[in-house]
């Protein structure tokens, strides 16, 4: 069977390539992929990304499911377009993708159904924000309402730069039409977690836990951005908290959007706070799986990702089984020069392909293309198209190995201004940041 993967980051290469693995498939396309897709047997990229021209490319060529990856294209309507066109494709509405597209509707939703999260107030106008921020006082969270691509937050640790983001977002437009309106949120303290599961309308599946660390430089210092490494599985979730995890966070919302007239099919991921004393707090749901959380995860499924995506797109995921392997993956994201603000593109990234001919022979590493392609002088070269450049993703039989098989490969690729995080995964190691 031939099917169809929408995106282009490191995420979708994840996701293309676990489902290439299966031996029903014979073709993954990618649309519009990059470099390191374009390089794996079996995925190939489609460099389309209009709605319709994509409807009319997945009934050419028989594709028997479209799995969507980023969450810009759920929120204009391509499950819905798709569904119109009796194609298959797995994902959320354009109506439940709102609970990641609007923040104030997904704290609404949230509130509602009784899910933990955030107390929070909503503005647009910036004088009232501004006195908001006046009796609250920082520590404060400011957020855009709208998409950012991760960059939408600001967890101000000081007045003056709680001020600052209200103007920059209601005063000079720094995030466009997506922070014309912004939440203020009370500040959580706790260990971080992003909790993934399938969902068919109303049953679900966990996934395997993970760890993204948001900040750009080691000890969780510098901007907020897409997410520059993760692990899986994540040390903190015991089985007794997955399960209160579970029960307070997932079900009501497969349960509350069925009852709000919009059944909830697709990857939902919760990212939560889990304070010291285990309580759970929702800070966003995206309705997508994470990247680089998709990284890791997809290293750790043994199980045949077509067929659990078969099983939810018809409703019956209570049928299914999920195998992991037992060992922990985890994936350093390389990052091209000013990312997260003004990237930097068409730098030569160097010593993939030495690596691609080990990659074959072993299969405890892999390395995920995002911002990447073919470019150069005769066209031979992988060159640098985006923040996220690449995700140096690999198993180990523990943190501290997979930390390290990891770090050892990403030290053999090269490109100017490359910026990476030398700690992923340092809350399970329990170590300092390696110094470089
Ligand atoms: P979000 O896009 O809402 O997940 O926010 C991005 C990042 O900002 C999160 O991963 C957290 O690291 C941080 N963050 C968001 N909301 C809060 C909050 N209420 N308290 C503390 N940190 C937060
Ligand atoms: N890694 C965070 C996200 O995908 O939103």
């Amino acid at each position: 069977m031939k099917l169809l993967v929408i995106g282009s980051g490191g995420r979708e290469h994840a996701l293309a390539w676990k489902l290439n693995q299966s031996p029903r498939v014979h073709k993954v396309f990618v649309a519009p992929g990059n470099a390191g897709i374009a390089l794996e047997d079996g995925l190939e990229n489609l460099p389309i990304s209009s709605i319709p021209e994509l409807i009319e490319f997945a009934k050419n060529e028989s594709i028997m499911f479209t799995v969507v990856g980023p969450e810009a294209p759920l929120a204009a309507g391509i499950v819905n377009a798709f569904r119109s066109a009796n194609l298959r494709i797995f994902g959320p509405t354009q109506q439940a993708t709102q609970l990641e597209a609007s923040k104030e509707y997904s704290k609404d939703f949230m509130k509602r159904y009784g899910i933990p999260t955030a107390a929070y107030a909503s503005f647009s106008d910036p004088t009232e924000a501004h006195e908001y921020l006046n009796k609250k006082g920082a520590p404060i969270v400011i957020k855009a309402d709208g998409l950012a691509a991760g960059k939408g937050v600001e967890v101000a640790m000081d007045m003056s730069s709680a001020h600052a983001a209200i103007d920059a977002m209601l005063v000079s437009n720094s995030m466009g039409a997506a922070g014309s309106r912004i939440l203020i949120e009370e500040f959580l303290q706790g260990e971080e977690v992003s909790f993934i599961v399938m969902a068919d309308g109303h049953h679900l599946v966990p996934f395997a836990t993970s760890q993204d660390h948001k900040r750009l430089k080691d000890g969780d210092q510098g901007p907020n951005t897409g997410g520059m490494g993760a692990y899986s599985p994540a040390s903190i979730v015991t089985s007794e908290l997955s399960t209160r995890i579970i029960n307070e966070t997932i079900k009501p919302v497969i349960r509350g959007m069925a009852q709000d007239g919009h059944s909830y099919t697709g990857f939902l991921y919760a990212g939560l706070m889990i304070s010291q004393n285990e309580e759970i707090n929702v800070l966003e749901y995206n309705c997508r799986m994470g990247d680089p959380e998709t990284q890791p995860i997809m290293l750790r499924l043994k199980s045949d990702l077509s067929m659990l995506v078969e099983h939810a797109i018809e409703g019956k995921l209570e049928e299914v089984e999920i195998e992991w392997d037992h060992r922990v993956a985890l994936g350093v994201v390389m990052a091209a020069y000013g990312y997260p603000k003004k990237v930097r593109i068409g730098d030569i990234i160097y010593g993939l392909s030495e690596l691609t001919s080990v990659e074959k022979l072993s299969n405890d590493f892999h390395v995920f293309h995002a911002g990447t392609k073919m470019g150069g002088g005769d066209n031979k070269d992988i060159i640098t198209t985006g923040g996220r450049v690449l995700c140096v993703t690999a198993l180990g039989e523990n943190v501290n190995t997979a930390q390290h098989r990891a770090y050892e490969i990403a030290d053999k690729i090269y490109f100017e201004g490359c910026q990476m995080r030398h700690d992923i995964g340092y809350l399970a190691t329990n170590s300092l940041p390696q110094e470089k």
